[in-house]
């Protein structure tokens, strides 16, 4: 099983991501938190990445896509897996395509979840309280949203054109949200 999770800032991709994947026995891959991982270890890559996540840019296609290489090369991914946040730009979608080709398998399915602004907002704003993630503040929560707009909704196109799309309503209880989603990830024939 080889899926995506997309949807915009706040929408519950990681939340999801992580039972999914449970049911799935799969490894949910974020990159996002990847890449927080990386800052709060001072690495090299989170230096690099810190400066472009802390002003809600994207981390610079060359360094997302090798570290989502090096991470899906891992043998707990052989299997299968689900990005949740990856791709978020058509370059990044081409990169993906080869990384999964090349392995001899295809990609399932692309979930995106679907949640009005004013809840966003109202998320993340909680969130900033409970967990203080440097990204969930009024300003960067607004760029975060403009260049989801701007660079990865065109790809929800893409990937309907392939027959891949599975639109799903995130508002509701968690365990709502985690059903509909298995349960458009029902007609998705593993490969
Ligand atoms: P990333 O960490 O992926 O952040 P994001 O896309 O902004 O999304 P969030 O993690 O904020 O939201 P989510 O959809 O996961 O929702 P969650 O489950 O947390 O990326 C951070 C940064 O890293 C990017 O800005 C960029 O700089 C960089 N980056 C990452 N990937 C990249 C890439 N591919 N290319 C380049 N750069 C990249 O839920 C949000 C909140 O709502 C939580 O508090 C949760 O408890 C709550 N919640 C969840 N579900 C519900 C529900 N059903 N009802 C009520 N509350 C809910
Ligand atoms: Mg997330």
């Amino acid at each position: 099983m080889r899926i995506l999770f997309m949807g915009p800032p706040g929408a519950g991709k990681g939340t999801q991501a992580e039972i999914v994947a449970g049911h799935f026995g799969i490894p949910a891959i974020s990159t996002g938190d990847i890449f927080r991982a990386n800052v709060a270890q001072d690495t090299e890559l989170g230096v690099e990445a810190k400066r472009f996540m802390d002003a809600g840019e994207y981390v610079p296609d060359e360094v997302t896509n090798l570290m989502v290489r090096n991470r899906i090369d891992e043998q707990d991914a052989e299997k299968g897996f689900l990005l949740d946040g990856y791709p978020r730009t058509l370059a990044q979608v081409d990169e993906l395509d080869g990384m999964i080709r090349h392995t001899g398998h295809r990609l399932d399915g692309v979930v995106v979840l679907t949640v009005d602004p004013v809840e966003l907002v109202a998320r993340l704003t909680a969130r900033a309280e409970s967990e203080g993630r440097a990204d969930d503040t009024e300003d960067v929560i607004r760029r975060r949203q403009e260049v989801y707009t701007e660079q990865t909704e065109p790809l929800i196109e893409v990937y309907r054109q392939r027959g891949l799309l599975c639109e799903v309503d995130g508002l509701g209880e968690v365990e709502e949200v985690t059903q509909r989603i298995l349960d458009a990830l029902a007609g998705v024939e593993e490969s």
